[in-house]
């Protein structure tokens, strides 16, 4: 099987473990395993990857907790908006894209069941099939108990749902990451592609991956979203010249960049450590909404981007006084970084020790300074309606 991705020509050594799992594709059920569904071409499926959160990830994601506290102000009306057009007594189903193990899932879910008349409320929780999904459901179920979850183990680039069935699609902090891992190894100590110039040959294959899965993310949710149906997403961002906003960005291709000087790495090894993250930019966002096919079935309602505040520096302004707050924060910090990074860096072929030194050194660059560890990261939060009628191109 191919997949385009996998098709760069420019020399650049693919890395990453990735493989095609047609057994844990379409759509879901309650019993959570996924079977395969009606016409899909097994050719075309997304390849998964092993990426994953890690498994304390939900006391680690207090950036993550804040974008989806601000995504919930969407979601109340546009659950409270499609609950008037419903039928009595009709079910609402909700789905959630790359909701990892569900921490940073209650507080939208639980909005959107306040914000609905006493309808059956259903929600489907899709991520990656190496996701702790016990994680996931031991946090979910007890909390919200009037929910009927389902599971849907497969990539958000292909089939989640059956056709038409889907009234509100959610989701946070997850489309950045590109499917199938990195497209190729990245120059100059960057482990974003955000971090290269605009011309840099290596970033544009990750540009055009990022269009890519985007086009096909808003496609696949035109068909499974019913008409009047709504899409409230937080897209990770860039600024709006493609770079990276966040401190933290600086410092971790600050240590690659210090390991290659003092000889602890090889260009091969550092070009290779990466994170399968790319941040679009507002423009990035808005171009398929504006040109070409899915422009026809999405009109935007609403779009804000917006610099999220880093919560860790929020607390250190506050608790500044404290004895011990520098290092307690920077733990906080450091630990948050691990829990979103660390089965990428496993991915890339680097021995252990290779990523323990390459913490050591972050560690070494951020000294007393949790300013150097900020995560102030802009977010796009858009909500898009799936159009009653496509309009014409
Ligand atoms: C940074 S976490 C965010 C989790 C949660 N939404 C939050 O805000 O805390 C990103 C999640 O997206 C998932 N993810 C990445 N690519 C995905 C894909 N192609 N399909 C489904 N989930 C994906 C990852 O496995 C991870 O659990």
């Amino acid at each position: 099987m191919t997949y385009a991705g996998s098709d760069v020509t420019l020399g650049f050594a693919l890395k990453g473990n990735i493989r095609l799992d047609a057994s844990t594709t379409p759509c879901m059920s309650a019993s959570s395993d996924t079977t395969q569904e009606d016409d899909i071409n097994e050719d075309e499926l997304c390849i998964l990857t092993d990426l994953h959160m890690s498994s304390d990830y939900n006391s680690n994601s207090d950036c993550q907790s804040l974008g989806a506290a601000t995504l919930v102000t969407f979601l109340r009306r546009e659950a409270a908006r499609i609950d008037a057009s419903l039928a009595a007594e009709e079910a609402l189903q909700v789905v959630e894209y790359g909701c990892a193990t569900g921490g940073s899932s209650l507080v939208p879910l639980g909005a959107i069941q306040d914000s609905i008349s006493d309808r059956p409320l259903r929600a489907t929780m899709n991520d990656l099939p190496m996701n702790d999904w016990a994680t996931l459901s031991s946090t979910v179920e007890p909390a919200l108990p009037e929910i009927d979850f389902a599971y849907a183990k497969t990539s958000m680039y292909n089939p989640v749902s059956a056709e038409a069935t889907v009234h509100l699609a959610y989701s946070c902090y997850a489309q950045q990451w590109l499917s199938g891992g990195a497209p190729t190894t990245l120059p100059h100590g960057a482990l974003w592609a955000n971090q290269l110039a605009r011309d840099n040959e290596q970033r544009k294959v990750w540009e055009e991956k990022s269009r890519n899965d985007w086009e096909r993310f808003l496609t696949l949710r035109a068909k499974e979203v019913l008409p009047g149906g709504s899409m409230v997403l937080h897209i990770q961002s860039s600024m709006c010249d493609g770079s990276l906003s966040e401190g933290a960005a600086v410092t971790l291709q600050e240590a690659k960049c210090r390991m290659l000087r003092d000889a602890e790495l090889t260009e091969d090894e550092a070009a290779s450590i990466v994170i399968p993250e790319y941040a679009k930019s507002p423009v990035e966002i808005l171009d398929p909404l504006y040109f070409g096919p899915n422009a026809r079935f999405w009109s935007v309602e609403e779009l804000e981007y917006v610099r999220i505040p880093c919560p860790f520096m929020e607390e250190f302004g506050e608790r500044c006084n404290e004895p011990l707050i520098v290092d307690e924060i920077i733990e906080k910090q450091m630990r948050a970084l691990h829990a979103f990074m660390d089965s990428s860096l496993e991915d890339c072929g680097c021995k252990k020790e290779t990523i323990k030194a390459f913490w050591a050194h972050v560690r070494a660059i951020v000294d007393t300074n949790p300013s150097s560890l900020s995560v102030d990261i802009m977010g796009t939060f858009i909500v898009l309606r799936r159009r009653v009628a496509a309009v014409h191109d």
